[in-house]
């Protein structure tokens, strides 16, 4: 697995994450929605005020596409993206997936002085039913972690621990086929 994808809610904090990450491992960062803002020229919120969500998505989608290629990267996506099946499967082909969770009050707390998410509401309880109905789509990854009570390296030093220990698993397996394969 040549790439870690964060994964997860807004404000789970995959960005300060994914950087510190990238950082550790001298691997290079990118965040899907700075590179669909760059490609486009627009902020989210513009996107979605001129264009509306379903072409965010396709515009999404389409740098998840480029991506899911790359090697040695950290991957930020957007709270969105697990959304679509098919974004997921582009992305695991070279990536270790981590879900970055947090509670409803700590998104709520960590993000009440942003304006920047459209889809992100300003009221607990909303969040706590978004965030229970996205649970079908972040629970395919790799490994997951609580955030709200963990520093940034504590985090990280985790998701190093597990994504080597897993790659460790992946290397053995693949010499056990090797050992029977027979001529
Ligand atoms: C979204 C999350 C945002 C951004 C867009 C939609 C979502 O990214 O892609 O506003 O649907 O969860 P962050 O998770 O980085 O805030």
């Amino acid at each position: 697995m040549k790439n870690i994808v964060l994964i997860g809610f807004m404000g789970v904090g995959k960005s300060c994450i994914g950087k510190l990450l990238a950082s550790k491992l001298s691997y290079q960062y990118v965040d899907t929605d700075k590179l669909v803002e760059k490609k486009h020229g627009m902020s989210i919120a513009t996107i979605f005020a001129q264009y509306g969500e379903e072409q965010f998505r396709q515009w999404e989608q389409e740098v998840v596409a480029e991506v899911s290629e790359s090697e040695r990267t950290v991957i930020s996506t957007g709270g969105g993206v697990p959304l679509r099946k098919k974004n997921m499967q582009l992305l695991r082909k070279k990536g270790f997936i981590v879900h970055l969770r947090a509670k409803a009050g700590t998104i709520f707390h960590r993000t009440a002085s942003r304006h920047n998410r459209p889809l992100l509401q300003k009221d607990v309880h909303e969040i706590e039913k978004m965030l229970a109905w996205r649970e079908q789509f972040y629970r395919h990854a790799h490994f997951s972690i609580y955030t709200d009570k963990l520093s940034p390296l504590q985090i990280v030093r985790e998701i190093m621990f597990y994504w080597r220990r897993s790659k460790r698993a992946k290397k053995r397996e693949e010499g056990k086929k090797g050992a029977n394969y027979r001529c």
